[in-house]
């Protein structure tokens, strides 16, 4: 708190705020009370100017391409840390010491099978539907079965459905994969460490052994890292706003996978992908900067751009490196969509449009291309994400449920519609 103080003067009137300072990162106007004060609302569509809460989880510097998970830089977790880790960081506010990191990683692998009755489900879906349709359906039906772990207003079920949730995701992530490729699924195994277990869900198949390479491994692991949470971003307001209504868990999260699905957002890595194979060669990447400029052509550059990272958005350094380090693993490094996405990153960074306005790659430009690596198809890149992002939006849920202030969100408007006017009959219209 600090004891500044903000007026607002609206024609003879004068209204005080007051001035609210974090840690770190810009203060806040505490306006609760304007409406209240004045009879008006602020107006912030997008919520550019607006903070939506208080946290203490994770904090992003969008010019000094900056983002600390409960204070640690992402470069550091990523690079000398693991997935686990990270998720333990985020629930309890500190990294584990051994004895807490053996149990955490102990309580999550006991949790990675689903309730036998829940493969049904996926053979409800078409097989060609989008992986992501059935991850919002098969994750919203999780409270259809684990009912021990829905009443948020029980500490241990919270846990519970939080570790459950962490611990299934990799599973039905992967069910996901197998039944759009028309493969049996396969069960998780206790012996792999949580990213082999997943791609050893993934890409085993029952008619023989299947190794996974440890680094790619690694590689699958640091990535997780790096989607693990981002503030307040529009899935997890999303997650946020459900869960303020008292919502399971498993509804709220089913609803962040939802709004991650917009390519916008999570689904950005599918379309960065795909844009990068329309463009095929350098010789084609000015038609296509050109078509990014023109306002009358609703063609955005995906994988450019950020609301808060107006510099180089932190996770696609990290992102990059891992590329490099898969592809040349798997000894795919002539690339050709590798070829592109590097010779349009050198030329956007030096084209005025993108620097003026602050557009660099977010993490979603190079990630598509070591997915692909790895061999997933492009519609399976955001359920990946939201794997990784399931942990971020769990722990924000939780701040949020555990915050004695806490209550339902619920924004007004500026309504610009017809004012009152009496019903007309059928017959006279
Ligand atoms: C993620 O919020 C998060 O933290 C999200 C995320 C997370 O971890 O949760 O980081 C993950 O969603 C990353 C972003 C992935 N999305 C994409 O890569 C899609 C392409 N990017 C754009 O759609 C856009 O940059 C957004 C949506 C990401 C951000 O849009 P903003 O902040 O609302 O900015 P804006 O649309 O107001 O753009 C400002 C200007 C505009 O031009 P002017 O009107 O000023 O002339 O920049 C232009 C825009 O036209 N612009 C782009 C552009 N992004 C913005 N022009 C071309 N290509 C782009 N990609």
């Amino acid at each position: 708190m600090t004891d500044q103080k903000a007026t607002l003067n609206i024609g003879e009137e004068s209204y005080e705020f007051e001035v609210r300072q974090g840690s770190v990162g810009p203060d806040v106007l505490d306006i609760s009370s304007l409406y209240k004060q004045s009879d008006r609302f602020t107006f912030d569509p997008g919520f550019t100017s607006t903070a939506s809460c208080e946290s203490a989880i994770t904090y992003i510097d969008g010019d000094a391409g900056i983002l600390l998970h409960r204070g640690y830089p992402i470069d550091e977790l990523a690079e000398n840390g693991d997935f686990l880790e990270t998720c333990y960081l985020l629930l309890y506010g500190e990294l584990p010491n051994k004895e807490q990191k053996a149990d955490f990683v102990h309580r999550v692998t006991n949790h990675t099978m689903l309730h036998d009755q829940m493969i049904k489900l996926f053979s409800g879906f078409r097989r060609d539907a989008h992986p992501m349709a059935v991850m919002v359906g098969v994750v919203g039906a999780l409270s259809a079965f684990y009912h021990d772990s829905t009443d948020i207003t029980d500490e241990s079920q919270r846990m519970v459905a939080s570790m459950r949730m962490i611990a299934k995701m990799p599973t039905i992530a992967a069910m996901a994969y197998k039944y759009s490729v028309g493969q049996p699924f396969v069960y998780p195994r206790n012996d792999l460490d949580y990213a082999s277990n997943f791609l050893h869900m993934c890409f085993a198949v029952p008619a023989e052994d299947y190794q996974v390479n440890p680094v790619l491994a690694r590689a699958m692991d640091r990535i997780f890292t790096l989607h693990a949470d981002h503030e307040q971003n529009a899935s997890t307001s999303t997650v946020r706003l459900a869960g303020s209504s008292g919502a399971n868990p498993f509804a709220c999260i089913a609803a962040g996978i939802a709004c991650l699905w917009g390519p916008a957002h999570g689904g950005a890595n599918e379309a960065a992908l795909n844009m990068l194979t329309e463009i095929g060669t350098p010789d084609r990447i000015p038609e296509f900067l050109e078509r990014a400029k023109d306002k009358n052509d609703p063609f955005r550059l995906m994988g450019f751009g950020h609301r808060v990272y107006k510099n180089y958005d932190p996770r696609a350094k990290i992102m990059q490196q891992t590329t490099h380090e898969v592809l040349g693993v798997l000894g795919k490094t002539d690339d050709p969509v590798l070829d592109v996405a590097m010779e349009l990153e050198k030329i956007a960074l030096e084209d005025d449009y993108f620097k003026s306005r602050g557009l660099y790659p977010n993490i979603d430009f190079y990630s598509g291309i070591t997915l692909k690596a790895l061999g997933f198809p492009p519609e399976m890149f955001t359920v990946l994400f939201s794997l990784a992002r399931t942990v971020g939006w769990i722990a924000q849920w939780k701040e949020m449920i555990e915050d004695p202030k806490q209550k339902i969100g619920r924004p007004r408007q500026l309504y610009t519609g017809p004012t009152k006017r009496s019903y007309v009959s059928l017959d006279k219209r």
